[in-house]
């Protein structure tokens, strides 16, 4: 059994982070949401994976290399453009040879790994298997209608009126009809060769597709307060450890997790929280669901239940909570006169200010 991993498109729903960064590689408690699939995979008995790349191929190969921290032998297949999931099983037809295989999308997040689908998979064979979560906004994904057998009866990509809230999880189980079902794929409204349109074929020629129902789900909404509820429920996995050095006037509560090289002074950290290596933490607060990732500096400040990446730097403020701040962002107070903000955004940022 192979591993085809979808690591292309442009990843619009969590701008600006995605205008310079790939939408797989966006940190959920300091690692990129992508590794977390590919040690499901290796976790599954997985070896053989084709990673598809698009426009953010370079940054992809940078950050996985060949795979072999991951246990993993891994195939780049290049897609030239985003034409939808189906296109890229067309493009990895070699690599796939007629093996069954997995197909995981690199954006989405499954708690718990895929170990027992696997396993499940590779003892019953159906053509095709599916998984389904339940929703609140089917009409942002794949939507399933399924029969009182559980039996999958119709598929339709984002429907202005879904038929039920049994959404496409980003995980699929394919035998090799699959290849058939996506040659006779004709494009979507938006332009692309639906995956779902190939299932939709493989269940009107009599082919048996079934489905698995699972919860602990997650995928890149645009909508923050999934990211940051994701980075939650992994920190809270997390064992104590100290790496870095913390000195003797700080104190640090529960599962805290302090990465080589970081320096930690005069701080209360209060956890589930990670800090990154490298990053310097001086005079601070940080509380409970937070993730600091590497080199940043944050100075006399307050920050809970957020996301920091790489670089970043807090100086003076207090107290920052819910938000994801980029790369190399700089967060500091305005002066005290005039009272007034002073803000350089990126494109597609979203700012909530406390006035
Ligand atoms: C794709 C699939 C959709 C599925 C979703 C899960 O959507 O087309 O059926 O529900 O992944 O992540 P996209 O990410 O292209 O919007």
């Amino acid at each position: 059994m192979k591993a085809l991993v979808l690591a292309g498109g442009s990843g619009t729903r969590l701008r600006p982070i995605t205008h310079t960064s790939a939408k797989q590689l966006v940190p959920v408690a300091n690692k990129p949401v992508l590794f977390y699939g590919l040690e499901a995979i290796a976790a599954a008995g997985i070896t053989e994976v084709g990673i598809v790349v698009g426009a953010t191929a370079a940054e992809i190969r940078r950050a996985v290399g060949d795979g072999d921290r991951f246990g993993l032998r891994i195939t780049y297949i290049e897609q030239a453009a985003p034409l939808g999931l189906a296109h890229a099983v067309l493009v990895a037809r070699d690599f796939l040879g007629d093996d069954d295989f997995v197909m995981y999308l690199g954006d989405n997040f499954i708690i718990g790994g895929i170990t027992a689908l696997v396993d499940g998979f590779r003892a019953d064979r159906p053509d095709a298997r599916i998984l389904l979560t339940r929703v609140a906004d089917p009409s942002a994904f794949g939507v399933a209608e399924l029969d009182d057998k559980g039996r999958v009866l119709s598929l339709e990509e984002k429907p202005a009126e879904p038929r039920s809230d049994l959404a496409l999880v980003g995980v699929y189980l394919f035998t090799s009809v699959i290849h058939e079902a996506v040659r006779s794929v004709v494009p979507s409204a938006r332009g692309e060769l639906e995956i779902t349109d190939a299932l939709q074929r493989l269940i009107d020629t009599g082919h048996d597709v079934r489905s698995t129902l699972i919860t602990g789900y997650w995928k890149d909404t645009g909508n923050v307060t999934d990211l940051l509820e994701v980075n939650r429920t992994v920190l809270e996995t997390f064992e104590p450890r100290i790496d870095g050095t913390v000195d003797a006037a700080s104190e640090l509560i529960g599962r805290v997790v302090v990465e080589p090289g970081a320096v930690v002074t005069g701080c209360r950290i209060v956890g589930p929280a990670v800090i990154g290596a490298g990053s310097t933490l001086t005079g601070c607060y940080v509380g409970p669901y937070t993730s600091i990732a590497e080199n940043c500096r944050i100075n006399d400040s307050e920050i809970e239940y957020s996301i920091v990446l790489g670089g970043a730097r807090i100086d003076g403020v207090r107290r920052v909570e819910a938000s994801l701040i980029g790369r190399e962002a700089v967060v500091t107070p305005a002066p005290t006169v005039p009272a007034a903000h002073r803000l350089i955004l990126g494109d597609h940022s979203k700012v909530q200010i406390h006035a």
